[in-house]
């Protein structure tokens, strides 16, 4: 701690550094948010990774509390960041096309911090063009998902998971298995266990990104109708057909198949 008797507010955070990253490339005002919004977002995926990771470790090391605790804080996050929609829905259709055709080709298409959350959560089929030069993407393609972090950590428990799933190649997509579900279902049935526990924070985590990509869509909606993305997609109909499709769909499915209880009616 030598560094401390001279240790500065903005020299611990970089704030020089942090606050000169702001360069609008038009006199709109509306641009300088735009910009903000982003590059806070691009900060809160590199925590969400960060925290992403610390689950994992936890969830193979068999810890339940501490793999509580970090899928509850990533659940936070995206609350947090979900809620960060509503400052750029201020900006109206006219006011984002005061400034739009100077942002070209970019797009958060391109945010390779999301694809890489993306493959955590499970996703293993990228277009090629996501997969060019990004070590970190490929690296986090080659490690297990998440959800093999899980499956790991039931089993460790001593829950009956199916030894195909925990020698699967994890470089592939998970296949959502009946044999795993049932595993879950047993899980659940000790509701308040700490298995169980984990299991539904990672449902909140699940849950989460829905709700981003969906809240996304319709800011998007709102703020260029069905014009083409600037990253050439097709804009909201690409982002329309990304909705509703749960990282892990095992999880979801076993509400499916949870048994009525018969009630005690007269
Ligand atoms: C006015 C604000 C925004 C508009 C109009 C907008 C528009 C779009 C559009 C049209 C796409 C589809 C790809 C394309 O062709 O460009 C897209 C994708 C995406 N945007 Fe936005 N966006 C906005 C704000 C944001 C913000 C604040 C973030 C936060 C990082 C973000 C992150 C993303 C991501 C990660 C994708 C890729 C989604 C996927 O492929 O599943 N966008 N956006």
């Amino acid at each position: 701690m030598a560094d401390s008797p001279t240790m500065t507010y903005g020299g611990y955070l970089r704030l020089d550094k942090l606050l000169s990253c702001q360069e609008p490339k038009t006199q709109a005002h509306d641009e300088l948010l735009f910009v903000i919004i982003h590059q806070v977002y691009e900060l809160w995926f590199k925590q969400i990774l960060h925290e992403a990771a610390l689950l994992q470790r936890r969830l193979e090391e068999g810890n339940s509390a501490g793999s509580l605790h970090t899928a509850r804080r990533i659940a936070k996050i995206l609350k947090t960041v979900v809620g960060q929609l509503d400052v750029l829905e201020t900006m109206t259709p006219r006011q984002f096309a005061s400034f739009r055709d100077a942002l070209g080709s970019s797009s958060g298409f391109q945010s390779a911090q999301f694809r890489e959350l993306e493959a955590v959560l499970g996703r293993r089929a990228f277009p090629a063009s996501d997969l060019r030069d990004d070590e970190r993407l490929q690296a986090a393609l080659a490690r297990p998902s998440l959800f093999d972090s899980l499956l790991r950590y039931l089993a460790g428990r001593g829950h009956p998971v199916p030894a195909e799933a925990l020698s699967r190649d994890t470089s592939t997509t998970w296949e959502p298995d009946a044999g795993v579900q049932k595993v879950l279902l047993s899980v659940y049935a000790d509701e308040n266990g700490p298995a169980a526990e984990v299991c539904e924070a990672l449902v909140d985590v699940d849950e989460g990104i829905q709700e981003w990509r969906y809240r996304h869509l319709k800011m998007v909606e709102r703020t260029i109708g069905a014009k083409i993305g600037t990253g050439g997609s097709a804009g909201a109909d690409y982002l329309r057909s990304t909705l509703f499709s749960p990282a892990f769909p095992d999880l979801w499915e076993v509400r499916s198949q949870t048994e009525e209880v018969p009630s005690h009616g007269a």
